[in-house]
């Protein structure tokens, strides 16, 4: 496997390539015509060229669409192939973390539908993946790992700390505390269990989690939430990769049964998830406010991971 000499992990093309493309589904909602609370379904506006134009830094600049409350123009215009329209996507109005092992449940079923107890399981989800990415740092280090892949770990505890305080934030906007993380003390483990529980954690729940968060990033009704997760999905989209880089530079160490376990492993996680999403719709505030993809969306996009994991 390539390293940088930086000493960053390289950008994975096929992992990057896979969730813009599935992004590419999220539908943009127009910002500045109503608050959070009221109905933002609206669809893009189809509008000649003659109102789009592009600032010197390459955004998309059209006079057409509606200011947002910070002041932008539209933020994605299409040109059309033909016939000279222009398909303007604005914002109007208006994931998951690396479970680590022995990882307690704290969602009180009572508050499950309140935006509040959303952000604070998330939150909780986010301190959960700092001990997580440090314990892997420190397996990685300890199987003799190149160091890029040992420092893009411990970078992505640091991460999962800022993601926490963000979602900590978001939380108490809506006067929710996050659960304390219950974690019993890790035991050694063989780089079969190291790399079994990074494929499923990694490989596939924390690049749906990235996809998630990159919708949401997009989707979402609350300008604040939009703000507080568009740089976490740039984070999180790197750890997916370093998942699938941990698992590239394992697969060389491990033997023939050992790398089709991780990757059954890897299948029946992405069962499990496609099993949740379908049976645990959001309510439709979710949706709306935090940008949550719907139940038919979420299996959309898991349908559209499966080319990587399967
Ligand atoms: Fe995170
Ligand atoms: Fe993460």
């Amino acid at each position: 496997m390539f390293f940088r000499k930086s000493g960053l992990l390289p950008k994975n093309r096929v992992v990057r390539h896979t969730l813009y493309r599935l992004l590419l589904a999220a539908p943009m909602l127009p910002l500045a015509a109503c608050g959070p609370s009221e109905d933002c379904s609206t669809g893009p506006e189809s509008l000649t060229v003659d109102g789009v134009g592009y600032e010197s830094d390459g955004k998309v600049s059209c006079a057409r669409c509606p200011l947002d409350s910070i002041g932008h123009h539209a933020l994605n215009c299409f040109e059309a192939a033909a016939g000279g329209k222009t398909t303007c996507y604005y914002y109007a109005c208006s994931s998951d973390g690396r479970r680590p092992e022995g990882l307690r449940e704290s969602l009180q079923h009572e508050q499950a539908c309140e935006l509040g107890a959303l952000y604070a399981h998330v939150a909780w989800l986010e301190a959960a993946s700092v001990p997580a990415f440090l314990r892997l740092a420190d397996e990685l280090a300890a199987h003799g790992a190149p160091k890029a892949l040992v420092k893009a770990a411990r970078r992505a505890a640091g991460d999962e700390v800022r993601h926490t305080r963000a979602m900590q934030a978001l939380a108490r906007r809506h006067g929710a505390l996050m659960p304390e993380v219950d974690l019993p003390p890790f035991q050694p483990r063989s780089l079969e269990a190291m790399c079994t529980e990074n494929a499923v954690e990694g490989c596939v729940r924390e690049t749906f989690g990235a996809l998630v968060t990159g919708w949401q990033a997009r989707t979402a009704g609350d300008a604040e939430v939009r703000r507080a997760l568009e740089p976490i999905s740039r984070d999180e989209l790197r750890h997916a990769e370093l998942a699938w880089a941990v698992d590239a530079w394992a697969a060389e160490r491990l033997t023939s049964p050992e790398r089709e376990r991780i990757r059954q492993a890897r299948r029946e996680a992405l069962s499990a998830l496609e099993h949740e999403v379908g049976s645990q719709p959001p309510p439709e505030h979710f949706v709306r406010e935090a940008g949550v993809p719907s139940r038919e969306q979420a299996l959309g996009l898991l349908q559209g991971l499966a080319v990587l994991v399967v």
